[in-house]
């Protein structure tokens, strides 16, 4: 692993025994807010019509009192106002189950630096700009909040089963590249996807992509790719259908059957998908990124 990786084996110098760190906001020098107020900015401007309702709504706890990478005490003030969550700083990745025992806790771990202008629009790990940009409109929402809650609770249930890399594609699928129905369209809600330009756009309008019904055990089953725009996305009706059958589904007899059934390759469609778009998939047969 790169060293320039913010990946670290126990908590570094500094940082608590949950990996948590102080924000230090004071110590964000100008060309840092800046590079946070020129995301912000482009993605701001590309997302109404392609972002969620609830991701729209939920924007409005970021609109903070000065510009700029935002200030947790005062973030947190307006996000556990809407739903009991708060945004807490990390240096880099944690391990799974701290993770999920900030998610069950309703605190999110955020990176705690920004992308460089060398790494605009592709990086390999998430930053503020994801971590913050991208997740905490989502956790303003109410019911995304309880789903998010109950997924870190399933996360360390999941580790007794030995089952981390099945429900691991839940997330990648729901909470960083989910697609949601709306009476007028498809809408994003995953972080993964409003947080990147390019892929705002490749998700909803490109013809290479499948856009499949979403299904629990058949997204538990769903390989993905980590270096480039996804070649299948699935799409929920709700989220409260969404946070309904994660919820009212005991996942032990999935995991067990789950390795009974072989994985499904990235770009496969199966009979029984609920096609909305059978992709064409001639992004992924090009060079890529
Ligand atoms: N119901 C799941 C279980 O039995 C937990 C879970 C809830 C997982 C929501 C993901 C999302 O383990
Ligand atoms: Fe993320």
């Amino acid at each position: 692993m790169a060293e320039a990786l913010h990946v670290y084996d126990a908590p570094p110098d500094g940082a608590n025994a949950d990996w948590t760190i102080p924000q230090n906001w004071e110590a964000f020098g100008a060309d840092e807010h800046a590079m946070w107020d020129r995301l912000f900015a482009r993605q701001s401007e590309m997302l109404p019509g392609r972002a969620a309702d609830a991701f729209l709504r939920g924007m409005d706890v970021l609109k903070l009192s000065k510009p700029g990478i935002p200030d947790y005490r005062e973030l947190n003030a307006r996000l556990t106002a809407a739903t009991g969550w708060q945004v807490v700083a990390v240096p880099g990745l944690v391990p799974d189950e701290v993770f999920f025992d900030h998610l069950a806790n309703r605190r999110f771990p955020a990176g705690n630096f920004i992308r460089t202008p060398e790494q605009l629009d592709y990086l390999q790990e998430p930053d503020v700009f994801h971590d913050v940009f991208g997740h905490v409109p989502m956790l303003a929402d109410p019911v995304f909040a309880d789903y998010m809650v109950a997924y870190g609770e399933g996360g360390l249930r999941s580790l007794g089963f030995g089952a981390l890399d099945h429900l691991a594609r839940l997330y990648w699928y729901t909470v960083e590249f989910g697609l949601i129905q709306q009476p007028e369209g498809l809408r994003i809600y995953g972080a993964g996807i409003v947080s990147s330009y390019a892929e705002s756009v490749f998700a909803l309008d490109d013809p290479s992509p499948n856009r499949i019904g979403f299904d629990l055990l058949r997204v538990m089953r769903t390989r993905y790719r980590i270096d480039d725009f996804q070649q299948n996305y699935f799409v929920i009706s709700s989220l409260d259908h969404l946070l309904k059958v994660t919820v009212e589904t005991d996942f032990a007899p999935l995991y067990a059957e789950l390795e009974l059934l072989p994985d499904i390759a990235i770009a496969d469609i199966l009979q029984g998908d609920e096609v909305i778009t059978r992709g064409t998939q001639e992004y992924a047969e090009g060079t890529g990124r």
